[in-house]
């Protein structure tokens, strides 16, 4: 299973197995990472799964889309590696990625 790591706007990092093909916020609620609320199920709407991708990461994971770069524009301090973490699906190739935390979601 792909590691990830979470980093925390304090620092603190959580590293979690994903199951394949899940998204990268269920791996984050079902490890119970602090920060990662994602309220809405992953429909894209609610947007308490904002996070940071580290720019080594944001070419294997993309951009967002239209809905969910519509929905981004809901977030406090968006930057351009900001992603929804309900609309990453992991694969193999993710293993390592490293995402980090907005402030208020600590
Ligand atoms: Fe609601 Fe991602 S879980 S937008």
């Amino acid at each position: 299973m792909p590691e990830i790591i979470f980093i925390g706007h304090d620092g603190v990092e959580h590293v979690v197995e994903a199951d394949l093909d899940t998204s990268l916020m269920k791996a984050a609620v079902n490890k119970m990472v602090p920060g990662v609320d994602g309220d809405c199920g992953g429909a894209c709407a609610c947007a308490t799964c904002h996070v940071y991708v580290d720019p080594a990461w944001t070419e294997r994971t993309g951009g967002p889309d239209a809905a969910e770069k519509e929905m981004l524009e809901f977030v406090s301090d968006p930057a351009d590696n900001s992603r929804l973490a309900c609309q990453i699906t992991i694969t193999a190739e993710l293993h390592g990625l490293t995402v980090r935390l907005p402030r208020q979601q600590g």
